[in-house]
């Protein structure tokens, strides 16, 4: 399938310092791309880079089949790619409506706000069913939901979500699950950054191994997950949860 985003080659960091190494990624719409890694290893560093949030020493970034090295992280954004980072991905004191109206920031419009927030609700009924809560009144699921559901208001054609099961139990972290699944199902490309190996490749189409910044290993996540030396390497690898 050919990929709707893909960064290729990336060197990224912060400052001088370079964490990213050499660094391809893909994912195409309709497909869920899983970077796994232990803690450090600069997941994050990746995806922030992607959006102009990390510095960009080296490599190309690609959307739709055009080069956007160095776009404005607004500008990604505008241009259809969405981002849930790790923390702090809803505003605490507003309610459920008053967060998802937020997202759609960059539409101009009432009429096309209020299109895109009934599609979101029937999507997530269950942020429907208390859309005037504080959002720091939710629980961890209904807020890294809310996460989502305020990202997709900006109508992307490709979500970045960093660790949206991190910190969940199973229970929320199955129904967050089974949103992306919907969210692909739509056309919609996701590439999601998690901790948990495991899960996060039995969710996804294909994997990306991230250890010390550079790529470990990749491949179709089912394949990973049948292969004896990934096994032994990596999935004894993730810590809690
Ligand atoms: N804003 C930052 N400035 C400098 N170094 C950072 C910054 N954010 C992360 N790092 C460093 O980059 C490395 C990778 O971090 P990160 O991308 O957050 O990893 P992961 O998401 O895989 O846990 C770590 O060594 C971390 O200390
Ligand atoms: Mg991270």
């Amino acid at each position: 399938m050919k990929p709707i985003l893909a960064a290729e080659n990336v060197n990224a960091g912060y400052g001088d310092v370079i964490i990213i190494h050499d660094v391809s990624v893909e994912v195409a719409s309709g497909e869920i791309a899983a970077i796994v890694g232990p803690n450090g290893s600069g997941k994050s560093t990746l995806i922030k880079s992607i959006l102009g949030f990390a510095k960009l020493f080296r490599g190309s970034i690609l959307y739709q089949n055009k080069d956007i090295t160095g776009i404005a992280s607004h500008r990604a954004v505008n241009l259809g790619i969405g981002y849930v980072p790790q923390t702090d991905n809803v505003f605490p004191n507003l309610t459920i409506i008053e967060n998802l109206d937020m997202g759609a920031y960059n539409k101009k419009g009432k009429d096309s706000i209020k299109t895109g927030k009934g599609d979101i609700l029937q999507m997530f009924p269950e942020l429907a069913a208390r859309k005037n809560a504080l959002a720091e009144n939710l629980s961890g699921g209904e807020r890294q939901m809310l996460a989502i559901a305020r990202a997709m208001m900006a109508k992307p054609k490709v979500l970045l979500l960093d660790e949206p099961l991190a910190s969940l139990s199973p229970k929320p972290s199955a129904v967050i699950e089974s949103k992306l699944e919907q969210i692909r199902d739509a056309g919609i490309a996701i590439l999601i950054v998690e901790q948990n190996v495991k899960k996060a490749l039995e969710l996804s189409n294909r994997g990306y191994v991230l250890v010390n910044g550079a790529l470990a290993m990749e491949g179709e996540s089912a394949s990973l997950l049948a292969d004896d030396s990934f096994k032994e390497r990596f999935l004894g690898l993730e810590q809690g949860h």
